[in-house]
């Protein structure tokens, strides 16, 4: 059975920066408050003519001309993501109309916060069974499009942007193993209320600001906190590993007191968990790939390193990969 390797990385913000400083003239909230509760100082925001499948389209040049590939000998693409460019079609086929990649086949994968881990693990499958030999997965979103600037509680944690990684069979190192969970309780916790088929977007639901994001913040803190250090230990002991084995640990930046939580939590020193939150925010399925593409240069072959993400639905879980290059 090939073993499915990453073999390149790619990631894509806008130049566009919105600081806590340009939150504070536009809302009741201050840099202070939005660092110390948070880690966040600034959030990236995409153009309004652009959408997630230009943040897959850059990403995809990258990983072809990093991983010497073709656009034509690219088998698959998949794109998590829960701010698609529109509902109907699915962004992964614009982003492979988009980059010439003819001879692939696409198809998005909403896990909301977790899309990133979940389609990597889908996507090392399709690898493993031997007819797929190159495979692309993409993480990204325009959270920016759904949040509401009167709401201080969520949209100040928010940014757009993502990545992705190209993966190839290969016999030595790659993704081994991932315990992924799920809980509809999350439904009622994390949403966007209307504009979905139970609730279709009226013009008195855009007037009640039912199109943006809402959360139960404290709710989601805990089950994050617990969600991501459990299945983490689970995945390590399933492997036979400790702590002190992993290299990297790859959380999702949701906010930098519950990276400290989980890190704390299961013994992980924080200079072996990459953080890039500050310059970003939550950019959900976006915030994995955007980490490995900022901390290439620090990762090398044969690394043990672990991803986890906690995120709406609720959707969470934990993967093992050994670094391929
Ligand atoms: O990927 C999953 C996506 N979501 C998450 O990961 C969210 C997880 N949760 C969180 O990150 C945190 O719960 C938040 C950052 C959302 C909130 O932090 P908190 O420490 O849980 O604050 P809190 O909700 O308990 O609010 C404390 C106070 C409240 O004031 P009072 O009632 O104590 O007077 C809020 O009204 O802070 C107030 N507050 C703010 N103040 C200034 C809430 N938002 C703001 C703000 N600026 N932006």
């Amino acid at each position: 059975m090939p073993n499915a390797l990453i073999t390149a990385v790619g990631g894509y913000v806008s130049d566009k920066i919105l600081s806590n400083s340009d939150l504070e003239k536009i809302m009741d909230t201050n840099d202070e408050w939005i660092t110390t509760r948070t880690g966040i100082k600034e959030r990236r925001v995409l153009p309004e003519d652009q959408a997630v499948s230009d943040i897959g389209l850059n990403v995809v040049q990258q990983l072809l001309a990093k991983s010497n590939s073709r656009a034509e000998e690219v088998d698959l693409l998949i794109c998590a993501t829960c701010t698609g460019d529109y509902i109907i079609p699915d962004t992964a086929n614009n982003i492979c109309y988009k980059s010439g990649l003819v001879n692939a086949f696409g198809f998005d994968l909403n896990a909301a916060c977790s899309g990133f881990v979940f389609a990597l693990y889908t996507a090392a499958q399709f690898i493993e069974t031997g007819r797929y030999k190159k495979v692309i997965v993409i993480g990204g979103e325009k959270m920016t499009s759904y949040m509401n600037y009167e709401d201080r509680t969520t949209s100040i944690l928010f940014g757009d942007g993502g990545g992705g990684v190209m993966l190839e069979a290969g016999e030595e190192y790659g993704v081994i193993d991932a315990i992924l969970k799920g809980d509809g309780i999350g439904c009622q916790m994390l949403k966007v209320e209307a504009g979905g088929s139970l609730k279709p977007m009226n013009q008195e639901r855009l007037d009640n600001r039912e199109g943006f994001v809402t959360q139960d913040g404290r709710q989601i803190y805990k089950r994050a906190v617990n969600g991501m250090s459990s299945t983490v230990v689970e995945v390590l002991e399933r492997n036979n590993l400790t702590a002190q084995d992993i290299r990297w640990l790859v959380p999702h930046q949701a906010n930098e007191r519950i990276i400290n939580s989980v890190a704390n939590s299961i013994d992980f020193p924080m200079e072996k968990v990459m953080l890039n939150i500050a310059k970003y925010g939550n950019t959900s399925a976006g915030t994995i790939p955007l980490c490995l593409w900022e901390y290439e240069d620090q990762l090398n072959k044969g690394d043990n390193v672990i991803l986890t993400s906690f995120g709406g639905g609720f959707t969470w879980g934990s993967l093992y990969l050994k670094w391929a290059y």
